[in-house]
């Protein structure tokens, strides 16, 4: 009676461990639709933008890991930043590298429906706005501002280790290091990358608990 009942209690933690870890991994993260059902959009015609975006922002509960959709076309840009003053002044001529990036969609035709997949990967304040038509569209309300909090945390596939640094090769004898390549710190770059690693990583992991249960 007691081995039965042991042999429950083993299946029921199983079952309610693979349980945890399926539901963990499909229901934790947000994928947010910038504007809702309306878009990322500017009517340059009428100067409006095709939803107010500090409202639906405001109505947002935006965690790290999370995902912010920009359904839209190439006549808008997606433009983040961490730096409150390139947000107030609808710009990134003066911006730094470090604190603002430009998403592109891929073409240089005005016009062409594009989808920007923004990872959330730092936690506190950032912003993001539209460029285009040299500032206006940002001045005429494509601007918002969103408030990352923890939830969480950051899944395997976007919390990956920066590169190794750089190591001058003992016989050279240039001073200067050459410049840091900063592209694969970026919040888009290679998240796949790391998929196969972490799979193994979470296989072991549930190897050792079953052994311990
Ligand atoms: C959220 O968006 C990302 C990036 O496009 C995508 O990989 C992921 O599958 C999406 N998740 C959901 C639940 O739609
Ligand atoms: C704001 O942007 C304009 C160009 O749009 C630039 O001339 C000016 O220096 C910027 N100011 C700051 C504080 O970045
Ligand atoms: C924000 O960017 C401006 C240049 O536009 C720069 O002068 C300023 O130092 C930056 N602020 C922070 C907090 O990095
Ligand atoms: C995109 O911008 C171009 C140039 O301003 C304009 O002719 C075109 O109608 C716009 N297309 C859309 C879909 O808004």
């Amino acid at each position: 009676m007691a081995m039965a009942v042991d042999s429950m209690v083993f299946f029921v933690a199983v079952a309610l461990f693979f349980n945890l870890a399926a539901s963990q991994s499909t229901a934790k993260y947000t994928n947010h639709t910038v504007g809702g059902p309306a878009g990322w959009f500017y009517n340059i015609n009428t100067k409006k933008t095709s939803a107010d975006y500090s409202a639906w922002a405001a109505k947002q509960t935006f965690n790290l890991g999370d995902y912010l959709i920009f359904s839209t076309n190439t006549n808008q840009t997606v433009i983040q930043t961490y730096n409150e003053t390139t947000y107030r002044n609808c710009s990134m001529d003066d911006a730094s590298d470090d604190d603002t990036f430009q998403y592109q969609g891929g073409s240089n035709e005005f016009g062409e429906a594009m989808t920007v997949a923004v990872p959330l990967t730092i936690e506190g304040p950032q912003y993001y706005f539209s460029d285009a038509d040299d500032g206006t569209q940002c001045l005429n309300g494509m601007a918002f501002e969103i408030k990352v909090g923890h939830g969480i945390g950051l899944p395997p596939s976007l919390n990956q280790p920066p590169p190794p640094s750089y190591v001058e090769p003992p016989s050279t004898v240039e001073a200067e290091s050459p410049p840091i390549t900063v592209v694969t710190s970026r919040p888009n770059g290679g998240g796949v990358r790391s998929s196969a690693g972490s799979f193994l990583v979470v296989s072991i992991l549930v190897m050792l608990v079953l052994h311990l249960l």
